[in-house]
């Protein structure tokens, strides 16, 4: 059997994506598996969510964040080789940029460079999009860097913003771009 690459999920909230990914990678013919999801919340739902799935949950407190090395020496224990955020709301440490360059990368429920950088998560993003009325928002599949969401972007796909959004409708329709394209876009760069 051919060797699967592993990847690790991080996130930080309801976790709806980590379960797509699992849904999607960890069956036995999957050349790709989740080895572990890590956050740095306690009460993350993602916990309860992806342990119930048999993923192991690995929550590291803010000072192992800090300084990143833990995290790091769990990832090469794993053997993990690409790093996917999916709602993680911390910094990534130094130590981890530099074990794992070009190999972490993040979505951003919008048309980045529009609503992106510091605050602009989750539902914050969708109300920005609807306050700037703009005609379309969409996703951004981008690695990771130093700066919030200015990595090089690898993806982006586009949906429109109907006159009668709400950011919740909005939401819905961003989080079904992200459900069919971030495992698509991870195979590719697992894969080819
Ligand atoms: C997603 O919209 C993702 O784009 C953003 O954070 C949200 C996480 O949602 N980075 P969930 O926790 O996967 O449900």
């Amino acid at each position: 059997m051919v060797q699967q690459k592993k990847i690790a999920i991080l996130a930080s909230g309801a976790g709806s994506n980590a379960v797509n990914l699992i849904n999607r990678f960890n069956s036995t013919d999957s050349p790709i598996h989740v080895a572990t999801v890590i956050t740095n919340r306690v009460k993350a739902a993602v916990r309860e969510k992806t342990e119930a799935m048999g993923v192991e949950c690995l929550y590291f407190p803010k000072d192992e964040w800090l300084s990143g090395h833990e995290v790091v020496k769990a990832l090469q224990e794993r053997g993990v080789e690409l790093v996917v955020l999916a709602g993680f709301l911390a910094m990534i440490p130094n130590a981890l940029l530099e074990a794992y360059p070009d190999k972490i990368v993040n979505i951003h429920p919008s048309l980045l460079p529009r609503h992106g950088g510091k605050g602009m998560y989750g539902i914050h993003v969708h109300e920005a999009v609807l306050a700037a009325g703009d005609a379309r928002s969409g996703i951004t599949i981008h690695y990771i860097n130093e700066h919030y969401d200015q990595g090089a972007i690898i993806a982006q796909r586009a949906c429109p913003v109907m006159p009668d959004d709400t950011p919740e409708t909005l939401a819905e329709r961003v989080h079904a771009l992200e459900y069919e394209y971030y495992p698509q876009v991870i195979s590719q760069l697992l894969l080819g």
